[in-house]
């Protein structure tokens, strides 16, 4: 298994953010067609991909520091005065299955944790996602249910599999 870190996007991560806009299934069951690659330059210019409410960072792995993938955030809220953050992943087929996964999604639990006050974290994923589904049991999430028709994709509606994890959870072991 190689290391892996948690790192802020730079410039040279955005050619890889172009891919996944513009090459069909790249990203996996989360392709919905292409999209403006040059919105992920905009975003860059902005924020840095570091904003209050929404952010990404880059999945890197040894041993050459290399740009595996990135994970991301966006927070949103059921009600009362703290909400939550719903994250997600997208790895470059090259990485996958390695361990990468998990780890990365659980490191980002521990510095979401760490740095805002959110009880729950999290995340949705594709019923025939088995992959996710078991990369979010091993970084410490719940399956919540079943949400219905929640996601347009390939021509028709599918329902989605909401995880969760809380900060009372146990964090596992990286
Ligand atoms: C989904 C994704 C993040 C999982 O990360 P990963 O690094 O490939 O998965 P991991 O190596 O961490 O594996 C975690 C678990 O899933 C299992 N797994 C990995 N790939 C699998 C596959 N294709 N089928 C079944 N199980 C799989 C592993 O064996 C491991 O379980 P185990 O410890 O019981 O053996 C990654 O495959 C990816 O980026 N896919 C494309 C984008 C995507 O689907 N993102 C999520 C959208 S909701």
């Amino acid at each position: 298994m190689s290391a892996i870190r948690l790192r802020p996007v730079t410039e040279s991560d955005l050619a890889m953010f172009h891919r996944f806009a513009t090459e069909p299934g790249l990203i996996g069951l989360d392709w919905s067609g292409y999209r403006d690659p040059h919105a992920a330059d905009r975003r860059f210019a902005q924020d840095g991909y570091l904003g209050p409410d929404s952010g990404r960072l880059m999945v890197e792995a040894d041993p050459d520091g290399v740009a595996a993938g990135f994970v991301s955030y966006v927070a949103g809220k059921y009600s009362g005065p703290i909400g939550y953050w719903e994250i997600g992943i997208a790895l470059l087929p090259q990485w996958r299955g390695r361990g990468l996964g998990w780890r990365a999604q659980a490191m980002l639990c521990d510095h979401l944790f760490a740095h805002s006050p959110v009880q729950r974290i999290q995340a949705g994923t594709h019923p025939e996602n088995i992959a996710e589904q078991k990369s979010l049991e091993k970084a410490g999430f719940t399956l919540d249910g079943i949400v219905r028709a929640c996601e347009f994709r390939a021509g028709r509606w599918h329902d989605g599999y909401l995880y969760s994890r809380l900060r009372t959870d146990p964090a596992p072991p990286l």
